[in-house]
């Protein structure tokens, strides 16, 4: 799908940046807030993930920078700051999106697995917004947090990655009320498994695939642009009075169990 909603402009005049943009969901929230008209930074760790979205960003009429750093070394993280506001002239939208993650049952999970995807998902998130606050505060702004849903339920093989995220969706509301003052609105948006991700491609069997088609309520996975509308909704004043939520954007997947009453029971 494509969207549709978004009026001409819409973010004309705001200076974004993407952690994470470069590929996957975060590259489409990028190219999304860039069709809006606000100039768009990219930051990963990986040079080679960044060229081809920053191509595409200035293909739709917009200023694009890339910068390659990693948001768990603060070094990079100013870096990465710097460069974007020297480039667009300040920063209204912050979307942290930068995210690492694999399968590892707890049991044999080494202690330095288990930090190093809280260190990116979660110290990443802080290190990258605390260093954007004084920028943010300037005029007001967005930040809009990459949560996702493996924290809501007990997902296996997910132990890492799920308190990295549930310490995110805290973070999330609590960067809301000390920085509402300030005008700065904090947003997280959780998405289930997304088709023609990385992690979905990293973390799905074709057999799980045809079985999150069948649980979804909405009867499919979620495409990229189904993610970034949202993103764009909640980086827009659409949203203006909206902070400290973070809203679930996976066709209703996560609510569905089958545990007591099979879907026939239950007329689906
Ligand atoms: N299973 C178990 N442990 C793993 C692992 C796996 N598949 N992948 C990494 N780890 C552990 C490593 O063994 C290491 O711990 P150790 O020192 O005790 O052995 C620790 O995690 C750090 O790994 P390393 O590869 O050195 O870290 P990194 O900073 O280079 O990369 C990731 C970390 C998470 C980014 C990396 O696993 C990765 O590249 N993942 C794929 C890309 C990705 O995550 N995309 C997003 C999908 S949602």
């Amino acid at each position: 799908m494509a969207i549709t909603w978004c009026r001409p402009g819409l973010l004309h005049g705001k200076r974004a940046l993407v952690t994470g943009g470069g590929t996957g969901i975060c590259r489409g929230i990028a190219l999304a807030l860039a069709g809006a008209g606000a100039d768009v930074g990219i930051a990963s760790r990986r040079e080679e993930h960044l060229a081809p979205t920053v191509r595409d960003l200035q293909a739709l009429g917009v200023a694009a920078v890339a910068v390659a750093g990693d948001v768990r070394v603060p070094a990079d993280v100013d870096r990465i700051i710097a460069h974007t506001a020297d480039a667009f002239g300040g920063l209204d939208i912050l979307v942290n999106g930068a995210a690492g993650n694999f399968v590892a049952p707890a049991a044999v999970l080494s202690p330095n697995g288990f930090g190093t995807v809280v260190d990116i998902d979660l110290k990443g998130t802080f290190n990258v917004s605390r260093a954007a606050f004084p920028l943010l505060k300037v005029r007001g702004g967005v930040i809009l947090n990459i949560s996702a849903t493996l924290q809501l339920l007990g997902t296996a093989g997910q132990a890492h990655a799920a308190a990295a995220k549930a310490g995110v969706d805290s973070l999330t509301r609590t960067l809301a009320v000390e920085w509402g003052p300030s005008q700065i609105r904090v947003n997280g948006l959780a998405p289930g498994p997304v088709d023609g991700t990385e992690g979905v491609r990293r973390l799905t069997t074709p057999e799980m695939r045809t079985a999150i088609d069948a649980a979804c309520p909405l009867g499919r996975m979620a495409a990229i642009d189904d993610v970034a509308s949202v993103a764009l909704f909640l980086c827009s004043d659409a949203a203006a009075f909206v902070t400290g939520v973070t809203l679930v954007v996976d066709g209703g997947l996560w609510l569905h169990s089958a545990r007591t009453l099979g879907a026939d029971v239950a007329g689906g």
